[in-house]
């Protein structure tokens, strides 16, 4: 049984995990959402198809969706709650944004079918994240615009104090959420080093690994290259 909200990392979120990430911890999440805009929307071409890989409850994918109401977006999730979630959010935009069970280790897309993949806040909890970059790169058209973010290890006390204060919890539950921040969700991901070792397998121009300024978040950006 867990004793937390993951006993192990890669364990798939249950209706639990679901609501208290998407309702305490997500909206705080979505402040970082400017490096979509910086990042990865520039660098579609009008009527792209978007791969959305680990989507939860579709926040970013909505984001996408309303940012850019010419493309067509996938999200892909490997927990049944958050794709009832996801589904729920995004019902009004037919079949623009589909939302499907997937794993991100074995996408079931053929080979170069996106024009850009995006993926926030997922990579610490897959079984490989080797393996999931991969599986990235593959369905991942040449030229297209790869962004991965999540939660950064080495993050500043400061920058994690920062996202906790934008948790939808009353206040005198910030020194918690810190310490379970830090510890639990943060002191599981990748830091820095971590995020570079793994980007360097993959075949990006404009590579770029760094964080993400003010937020304990950290991103792997660039365009496939070819
Ligand atoms: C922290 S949530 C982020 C959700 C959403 N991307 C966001 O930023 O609001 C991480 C999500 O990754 C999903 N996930 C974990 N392992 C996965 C895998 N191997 N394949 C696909 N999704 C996965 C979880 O079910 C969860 O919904």
């Amino acid at each position: 049984m867990a004793v937390a909200p993951f006993d192990e990392i890669t364990a798939i979120y249950t209706s639990f995990h679901a609501w208290s990430y998407e309702t305490i911890v997500a909206p705080a999440v979505y402040l970082s959402r400017h490096v979509i805009d910086e990042r990865f929307l520039p660098h579609l071409p009008q009527g792209a198809r978007v791969l959305d890989v680990g989507c939860g409850g579709g926040k970013f994918t909505k984001y996408i969706a309303d940012q850019r109401p010419d493309i067509s977006i996938v999200g892909i999730d490997l927990s049944k709650p958050q794709i009832a979630r996801a589904k729920k959010l995004l019902r009004g935009y037919g079949d623009r944004v589909r939302i499907e069970l997937g794993d991100a280790t074995q996408l079931a897309f053929p080979d170069a079918s996106f024009d850009g993949v995006l993926s926030y806040g997922s990579i610490k909890h897959w079984t490989s994240q080797d393996a999931g970059l991969a599986e990235c790169m593959r369905v991942l058209k040449p030229r297209g615009p790869l962004l991965v973010t999540d939660a950064d290890r080495s993050a500043t006390f400061e920058d994690s104090e920062n996202l906790v204060a934008n948790y939808t919890t009353p206040r005198f539950l910030a020194g918690p959420n810190l310490a379970f921040f830090r510890t639990w969700i943060a002191g599981r991901s990748l830091d820095l080093d971590d995020a570079r070792d793994v980007a360097s397998r993959i075949d990006l121009d404009d590579k770029d690994v760094s964080r993400i300024p003010g937020l304990p978040l950290l991103l792997i950006s660039g365009r496939k290259a070819g």
